[in-house]
């Protein structure tokens, strides 16, 4: 059984798409820890579950890297086969990444390499596109720049606005979200293989 871990910093509707998936008896997976950046909403729906949780706030530490550090720490207690960032918004320290690569995945709503960053979903819309998307790719050092391991194309209403739009591709993410995990369960997906060198310091 994979055992997953998942960071949040929102409302977490991937994450509860996710523990569904994990509650079915079939399903490989099982999400074992829920960590946060904030008191996140999200952490809700761990706790519905019986999921442990913790948080690792953002604002009390000085360093991207000693921030880093204590969520290393405390996912090193919960030894996660994998790590998934599910609306996490924050870059993690490029040691972080070197420590778990290639066992950590996000989820992100645009077509990577398409509209990386925090505003995926709003940079489509101001671009005007017909068509933009949901990704998951495998974590590296860079800004949504990793491989991409799943992904597929959502159309751009004339009517959308950030928020509808968003509201469609969620539930895309979430279907691709699930399929890559239980494809890393099975050994369907190896991450190892899929992964690219990471940017030499
Ligand atoms: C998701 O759409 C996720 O892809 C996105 O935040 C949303 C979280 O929603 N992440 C990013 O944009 C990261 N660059 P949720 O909290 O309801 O699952």
């Amino acid at each position: 059984m994979l055992t997953v871990a998942v960071l949040i910093s929102g409302a977490g509707s991937n994450l509860r798409a996710l523990l569904e998936a994990a509650a079915e008896p079939d399903y490989p997976a099982r999400v074992v820890v829920v960590g946060a950046d904030r008191e996140a909403d999200g952490l809700a729906h761990a706790e519905e579950f019986g999921i442990p949780s913790f948080t690792v706030p953002w604002r009390e530490f000085t360093s991207r890297e000693e921030w880093g550090d204590e969520l290393g720490t405390q996912l090193d207690v919960w030894k996660p086969d994998l790590i998934v960032l599910s609306g996490l918004m924050r870059l993690l320290p490029p040691s972080l990444v070197a420590r778990f690569t290639p066992r950590i995945i996000n989820t992100h709503p645009a077509y990577l390499p398409e509209f990386p960053g925090a505003h995926g979903v709003r940079d489509a819309l101001a671009a005007g596109v017909a068509q933009t998307g949901a990704s998951v790719i495998l974590v590296d050092d860079g800004i949504d720049s990793g491989p991409v391991l799943a992904q597929e194309r959502v159309p751009v209403l004339d009517s959308d606005d950030e928020h509808t739009l968003h509201d469609r591709i969620k539930p895309v993410e979430r279907r691709l979200l699930i399929d890559v995990v239980r494809r890393v369960a099975t050994g369907e997906l190896e991450l190892a293989a899929a992964r690219r060198p990471l940017t030499p310091s």
